[in-house]
């Protein structure tokens, strides 16, 4: 199936001080490479999940998909259309087509519009002049399960389920193809969790709605995600289908991420890997493999080459960055029998 979304070789770089700084002080205004050669495609109606650390770029992939960052380099095509260098006024009418929910749920809502003019504003954005407000709120009410008179209340009268249902509707409201939801779950209690991710689940059932979910909860990547890909320092150190990635990580990176989060299963056996160190600087990247220093198989090449990816022989779309990838377990098994038949 085609892409909607085609992310390749994605650049962005910010400057860390005011460059007036740097001329004041005299010295090189330094930067930071905070999305490094970030490659992925969505096809339509497929949810892609973006997992990593705090810092990792996640973010900014996002905000630089739909243009409020520029890249620095590299291509991002919506529908076969190539959106990088392109003019704000060109590149409008795609950005009718994919929405961006934002990481805040109550704060990302202007506090001084009703949820009615919240829900409208993308017509007024788009010059779509020719539909009833009032019957189009209760419309996108009515799709994520809100009671018609929510248009006449304000985002500090809704609890944070019923504000993200509201973004959820609002991100609906131009029939989008692609929908980025920015951490769509945080700061909401667990039952409501669930609630907004089988909101999204049907709507995309029903609509054929891609998605692009960013988020740290892997519970959430496990229920909604038919693909992931695994950001460390602003690159994609492995990427694939989301059922090969739990069941047979290749990253150490993965596999220390996957260990450290609670499996509902009590009946999992749990051997949980600690990264060690701090999450290195943007500033000072490390040589080689960039995980190398928290990296627990880490040998010598591993601080000296920067890995090349690998594609999984058994299934193309699962690939990573790694000098010694993890054995994947049916390989172990093998393994290990070999060994014992010896
Ligand atoms: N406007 C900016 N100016 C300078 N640096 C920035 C800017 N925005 C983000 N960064 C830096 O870029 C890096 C990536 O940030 P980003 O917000 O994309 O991470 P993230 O993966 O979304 O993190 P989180 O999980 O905490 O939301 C970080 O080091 C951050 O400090
Ligand atoms: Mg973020």
């Amino acid at each position: 199936m085609s892409a909607v979304l085609s992310v390749e070789d994605l650049r962005v770089r910010f400057r860390t001080m005011g460059s007036l700084k740097a001329l004041t002080t005299g010295t090189a205004d330094p930067f930071i490479d905070a999305v490094c050669g970030v490659s992925f495609e969505i096809r339509k109606g497929e949810t892609l999940a973006l997992v990593g650390e705090s810092g990792s770029g996640k973010s900014t992939i996002a905000r630089t998909i739909i243009g409020l960052q520029p890249a620095f380099g590299g291509s991002v095509s919506f529908d076969g259309q190539e959106l990088i260098g392109l003019k704000a006024a060109e590149r409008k009418s795609y950005l009718r087509r994919m929405t961006m929910m934002f990481q805040d749920p109550v704060g990302s809502l202007s506090p001084r519009m009703t949820v009615q003019s919240l829900l409208t504003e993308p017509f007024r954005i788009h010059g779509v002049s020719n539909r009833d407000p009032g019957a189009e709120a209760e419309r996108l009410l009515r799709m994520v399960g809100l009671p018609a008179d929510f248009g006449r209340r304000y985002p500090h009268q809704l609890s944070g389920g019923q504000a993200r249902r509201v973004g959820v509707a609002r991100a609906l409201a131009l029939n989008p193809d692609l929908i980025i939801a920015d951490e769509p779950t945080a700061g909401l209690d667990v039952s409501v969790q669930g609630e907004v991710l089988n909101l999204l689940a049907r709507l995309q059932d029903e609509l054929g709605i891609a998605i692009l979910i960013i988020t740290h909860n892997l519970n959430v990547v496990r229920h909604m995600a038919d693909r992931m890909a695994i950001m460390y320092l602003g690159r994609v150190v492995e990427i694939g289908s989301t059922e090969s990635i739990f069941d047979h990580p290749r990253h150490p990176y993965t596999e220390a991420l996957l260990s450290a989060n609670p499996v509902p299963d009590p009946d999992a056996v749990l051997n949980r890997i600690e990264i060690k160190g701090e999450v290195p600087s943007m500033l000072r990247r490390p040589t080689g493999c960039e995980f190398h220093t928290r990296c627990q198989y880490a040998q010598d090449i591993c601080r000296r080459v920067f890995p090349a990816p690998s594609a999984n022989p058994d299934d193309a779309g699962h690939s990573f960055r790694c000098h010694f990838p993890l054995q994947q377990k049916s390989q172990q098994a093998a393994d290990s029998a070999a060994a014992i038949s010896r």
